[in-house]
């Protein structure tokens, strides 16, 4: 495959914005002749009067929804790190969708502490993400509110969310279904408290969370930031190698320690032993991934402890130039930003890259490869695994053909993300 083609497609250049909403509205046609043309789900209602939302409907009208202006659901501080606070975010925007209310814009966190609440470092979402976007691109699905719009301070009802082993996803849905009955309709804020580093459980399907993750569009100065690692990978390329081909590999290699143990243990508990790849086999399939042009660069994303790794740069094989933010001079740009902003950067890097390698273990590896397949179904492409697709995402833990990575690409019908983020080697392409 010729990489190259691909370098003037507009999902590369910095304005994402045009193509974000071409991609919305084109979802929003399929999804109603979908509607049209599979009756038998328009039935689903009647058979379960009680199920008056959208819970695990396969398919949206985005018209269904209509956010009560003036009645908003608040949520508890989103913490840790960039993949759980994109997960808990979207968990309260489809908790307020499943209420009827608006979502008054969370607090996210810049810090990666979770246990230390002195040390959170709240961060508003507007800080990180286009707000007003985020509603133009969200219409009919879920909206954000800012706190100045409430009109009533003292008109809350507060919710104590569950915790521990013995609050079971059921009963905390009857919980969240509960208060979507009328007796809370006088409420102005239904305010949820209490410390959940998720919010609470997962009950939406992988499409839903999806939509929200299409809505989020980083701030200008963010996405900049991105924008300039991006060039200075093809730039040092070129430096390199002439001949070298304009688009880069982005592999996500988890080789730190705790990784390494914490995945140990999940292969035992488990009994797969495709979790854990040692720097040597992720070199190697990524060598061997079939039909990737080279000489090509290689942008190393690794945990931050790894930075000063020397080794990740040596035994790579020829064709294929590995970098990481230390030899692309950025660890400055990165070390300016709060963590929370760094992984942003880190993930935009990744989620444009030509080819995508990460491990299917991985929360963050996974939520690129969702927004990568979702990507190309938006623009209506049939064929999402392999190389010769628009953004081929392989995952390294995986064998595939040749010795190389297995193609990856998620399953957006599986019923929960659970299936698709917290671990799995069900990676939908074989
Ligand atoms: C909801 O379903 C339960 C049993 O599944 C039933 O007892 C209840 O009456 C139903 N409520 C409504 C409003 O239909
Ligand atoms: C605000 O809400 C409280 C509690 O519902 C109510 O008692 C009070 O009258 C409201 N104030 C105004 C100005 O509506
Ligand atoms: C949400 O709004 C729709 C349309 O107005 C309505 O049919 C539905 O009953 C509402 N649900 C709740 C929980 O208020
Ligand atoms: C670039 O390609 C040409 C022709 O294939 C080859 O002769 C040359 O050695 C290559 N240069 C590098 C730096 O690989
Ligand atoms: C683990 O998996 C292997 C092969 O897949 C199987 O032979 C073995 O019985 C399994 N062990 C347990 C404890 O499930
Ligand atoms: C995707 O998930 C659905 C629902 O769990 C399942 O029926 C289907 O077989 C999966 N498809 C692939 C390709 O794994």
């Amino acid at each position: 495959m010729d990489l190259s083609k691909y370098k003037n497609l507009r999902f590369f250049v910095p304005n994402l914005n045009s193509l974000a909403c071409k991609c919305v509205a084109l979802t929003v046609i399929a999804l109603v002749l979908r509607a049209v043309f599979l009756p038998r789900f328009c039935s689903f209602r009647g058979i379960e009067p009680n199920n008056s939302f959208a819970f695990n409907k396969p398919f949206r009208i985005y018209s269904e929804f209509h956010s009560r202006n003036s009645k908003f659901l608040e949520v508890p501080q989103i913490v840790w790190g960039l993949n759980n606070q994109k997960i808990a975010l979207a968990r309260a925007c489809l908790t307020a969708r499943l209420l009827n209310r608006t979502l008054l814009m969370p607090s996210l966190s810049a810090s990666l502490f979770y246990k230390e609440i002195d040390k959170l470092e709240p961060i508003s979402f507007h800080k990180v993400f286009q707000f007003e976007k985020f509603n133009s691109l969200c219409k009919g699905f879920v909206q954000l509110a800012r706190h100045s719009e409430i009109s009533n301070r003292s008109n809350v009802f507060e919710l104590q969310k569950g915790t521990g082993r013995r609050w079971t996803i059921e009963k905390d849905l009857d919980q969240l279904r509960q208060l979507s009955s009328n007796h809370y309709d006088d409420y102005e804020v239904i305010r949820i408290t209490g410390k959940n580093p998720f919010l609470w459980h997962d009950h939406w399907p992988v499409e839903d969370y999806s939509t929200v993750f299409q809505c989020l569009v980083l701030v200008e100065d963010i996405s900049r930031q991105a924008d300039k690692v991006i060039s200075k990978i093809r730039q040092i390329g070129l430096q390199e190698n002439h001949n070298i081909s304009t688009g880069y590999v982005a592999v996500h290699m988890r080789i730190e320690e705790d990784w390494m143990i914490h995945c140990k243990k999940m292969q035992q508990r488990s009994n797969i032993s495709e979790i854990c790849s040692s720097k040597d086999e992720i070199m190697e399939r990524v060598t061997n991934i079939v039909g990737l042009k080279k000489p090509v660069a290689i942008y190393i994303a690794v945990a931050d402890n790894l930075l000063e790794d020397k080794t990740l740069l040596s035994g790579w094989n020829e064709g294929l130039l590995p970098f990481t933010k230390k030899k692309l001079g950025v660890v400055e740009l990165y070390e300016k930003q709060p963590y929370l902003i760094q992984s942003a950067i880190d993930y935009e890097v990744c989620l444009r890259s030509n080819v995508f390698v990460g491990n299917s273990f991985s929360t963050f590896s996974s939520l690129v490869v969702l927004d990568r397949t979702q990507k190309m179904i938006n623009i209506g492409v049939g064929k999402l695994c392999g190389i010769d697709v628009m953004w081929p995402s392989y995952a390294y833990n995986l064998l595939g053909k040749s010795k190389g990575p297995r193609p990856w690409a998620t399953n957006m019908s599986d019923s929960s993300l659970n299936a698709v983020s917290y671990g799995t080697n069900h990676i939908s392409c074989l």
